[in-house]
């Protein structure tokens, strides 16, 4: 009805011309937490929520527990219960107040196994603060605690927090949605030896008494907060950039990370200034379920970044691009998922294009569009083929489930597809207001969509139809096409191979892995027919060392092959990968395909080799792993 109401509101004031379109997006702005809700939590933020969250924390590496006390400054309300989102937690007691704190009641309700369950925490009308006090246990899924033997150095145990999408709740007691943001501060006590850091101002020394305090002050959703406790080292790379790492690999971060500094500079240009005034990285241990994650102000992300080529600095590229779309204009509901990362593939893409040309950006666009073309087909056999559309229907479904090619590829395409009719002048400006408007807000894709139209199509007299691209399903016609010649040659080298030419002929004679970058042997790898003999995949291995020193992803898609055409001859190196690396998506396409495969032993194989590999991966990995078998 409201939202009927706005609608009503908004075209008689276009009509009639009563109030500028700038005034009608406010309106729509304010009322953003009144049309939308988020089904992912059970808090009721719309009635009260945290402004402000005070963390005290004790990282306990004997017992793998944190103690902590969640401070909540809430918002003024006059209801009387605060619920927040909790999963996996001991609540020990709650209380209300700062100065006299007095306990109160609460209720744990029902857990239900995607979200949790509700903590109602009983309130006078009026309460500022409300303190909740709690430990983790051992089935926190945001936490992965690593034994000294997982890191880089062997003699330290190592802690790393995975917040997004809603596993936050299960490291603090929280309203655990982004349709609210909160600044924050946390007190952390961790071993002397160890360094904490937090997606916050971070020390750049360890200290002797392993204290350390962190500040947030700009306003973040729930799934931001992050915290990474081991023995690491600061690494500058300027006045407010740099890399922490462990101290062995210091030197490799040196150089694969090198371009930093610039990429920061050459984002900036782009989309305005970065908000967030520091930028570092964090390395974390081989079990890290992502590439990267966007945690602001410290980018989360996996050693397997290090390919000693910088081969994969688009990873970094996509985590700094998050600084804007992602974090600065938040995804209201994980329905809207599209928002942050099509968004950021998006802009990574254009500062891939600044930094290094617009051939390599092709080129890894068109790589990420086969991806997308090999999810479309995936997801249009399975259960959920409404799954192909931009805005999702998650609701009672974990939000895991939007994390596919679709949010990120085809909302990248969408986004390059309207570039293309404007013209990227009119876009880049289009976006650059967009971001300044929306900074440290939280949009839903109907917000988006009317300011598109409002700031961009309609005073450009432009036809466009967005709900083809959001609300239907597959890839429209008019999708752009983005083509790369130096892709092309590789897959007709591979189709000659796979006609039964020779490998290693011609100008091919000689050729080693680093002649061609990664994305052209991923072209290469994934044309191979896996009808070629085994004797011919095991030659190429020969030659250019896939199974032994490719990078991981090149290596991913090579065991994948492999698999699909028989050849077990790489099940030690296959069964080495995955063993060392926990990054989701590298690893399960792996597992899915042995799986799938019909040679004898290939199920048996990735069986076995999950029970090895399983208690070093992060519970994000480990649980989807499982999920395939
Ligand atoms: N924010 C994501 C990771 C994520 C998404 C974690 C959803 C949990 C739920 C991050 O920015 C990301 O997209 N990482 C990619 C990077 C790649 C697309 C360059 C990854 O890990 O592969
Ligand atoms: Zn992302």
């Amino acid at each position: 009805m409201r939202n009927l109401y706005i609608m009503f509101f908004a075209s008689i004031c276009t009509i009639i011309s009563c109030t500028p379109i700038n005034e009608n997006i406010k309106e729509e702005k304010r009322d953003i937490q009144e049309v939308t809700s988020d089904s992912h939590t059970y808090s009721n933020y719309s009635e009260i929520r945290t402004t402000h969250l005070h963390l005290d924390l004790d990282v306990n590496f004997k017992n793998n527990t944190i103690y902590g006390i969640a401070r909540h400054t809430m918002s003024k309300s006059d209801v009387e219960k605060a619920i927040f989102d909790v999963k996996g937690l001991e609540i020990q007691k709650v209380t209300l107040g700062s100065k006299n704190e007095i306990e109160t009641d609460y209720l744990i309700g029902k857990t239900d196994e995607i979200k949790g369950a509700p903590l109602t925490v009983k309130i006078k009308p009026g309460t500022k603060q409300i303190n909740i006090y709690y430990k983790t246990t051992k089935e926190t899924e945001a936490l992965d605690w690593l034994t000294p033997e997982l890191t880089a150095g062997k003699k330290h145990p190592y802690l790393y927090t995975q917040g997004q999408a809603i596993l936050t709740r299960s490291w603090i007691p929280i309203q655990d949605t982004p349709m609210n943001r909160i600044t924050y501060s946390a007190d952390v006590q961790v071993p002397s030896e160890l360094i904490a850091l937090m997606s916050a101002n971070n020390p750049k020394e360890k200290n002797t008494e392993g204290k350390y305090h962190f500040e947030m002050k700009q306003a973040i959703p729930a799934y931001l907060i992050a915290l990474a406790v081991g023995d690491m080292e600061y690494t500058s790379f300027g006045e407010s950039c740099g890399v922490y790492s462990e101290p062995e690999l210091v030197d490799q971060c040196m150089y694969e990370f090198v371009d930093l500094p610039k990429m920061i500079d050459v984002a900036e240009e782009i989309y305005g200034k970065y908000r967030w005034d520091q930028y570092d990285l964090v390395i974390l241990p081989y079990s890290f379920p992502f590439g990267g994650m966007e945690n602001p102000r410290l980018t989360f992300a996996n050693p397997t970044l290090i390919a000693g080529d910088r081969s994969l600095i688009s990873v970094v590229a996509h985590e700094l691009a998050h600084s804007w779309s992602g974090n600065l204009v938040t995804n209201a509901t994980w329905n809207d998922f599209w928002l942050n990362e099509g968004f950021t593939v998006y802009f990574e893409n254009r500062i891939m294009e600044a930094m290094y040309g617009k051939e390599i950006a092709d080129i890894n666009a068109v790589i990420e569009f086969q991806d997308l073309i090999t999810a479309i087909a995936d997801i249009e056999a399975g259960d959920h083929p409404e799954d192909t559309q931009l805005k999702l229907q998650l609701e009672d479904r974990s939000p895991d489930d939007g994390m596919t090619d679709i949010a990120y590829v085809k909302g990248a395409f969408f986004l390059r597809t309207l570039e293309s009719v404007v013209g990227r002048e009119k876009f880049d400006a289009f976006l650059t207001n967009y971001f300044d408007n929306h900074a440290f807000e939280t949009i839903t894709t109907e917000l988006f969509v009317q300011y598109l139209n409002a700031e961009l199509l309609t005073p450009n007299d432009i036809v466009f139809d967005t709900d083809e691209w959001i609300y239907r399903q597959g890839l429209p016609d008019n999708c752009v096409k983005i083509t790369s010649k130096r892709l092309e040659e590789m897959e007709s080298w591979a189709n000659q191979v796979n006609n039964g030419e020779a490998v290693f002929t011609g100008k091919y004679k000689d050729i080693k892995r680093s002649d061609r970058v990664t994305q052209e042997w991923q072209a290469f790898v994934r044309k191979l027919s896996p009808d070629l003999a085994p004797e011919t995949l095991i030659e190429i291995d020969e030659k250019l060392l896939m199974s032994a020193e490719a990078n991981p992803a090149i290596k991913s898609d090579w065991f994948i092959l492999n698999v699909k055409a028989g050849n077990t001859s790489v099940r030690p190196e296959m069964e080495a990968y995955l063993i060392k690396i926990g990054r989701r998506w590298y690893i399960e396409s792996i597992y899915q395909t042995l799986i799938d495969s019909k040679t004898p032993g290939d199920l048996d194989f990735a069986k076995a080799t999950f029970e090895k590999a399983k208690s070093g991966y992060h519970f994000v990995s480990s649980s989807t792993i499982e999920g395939l078998f």
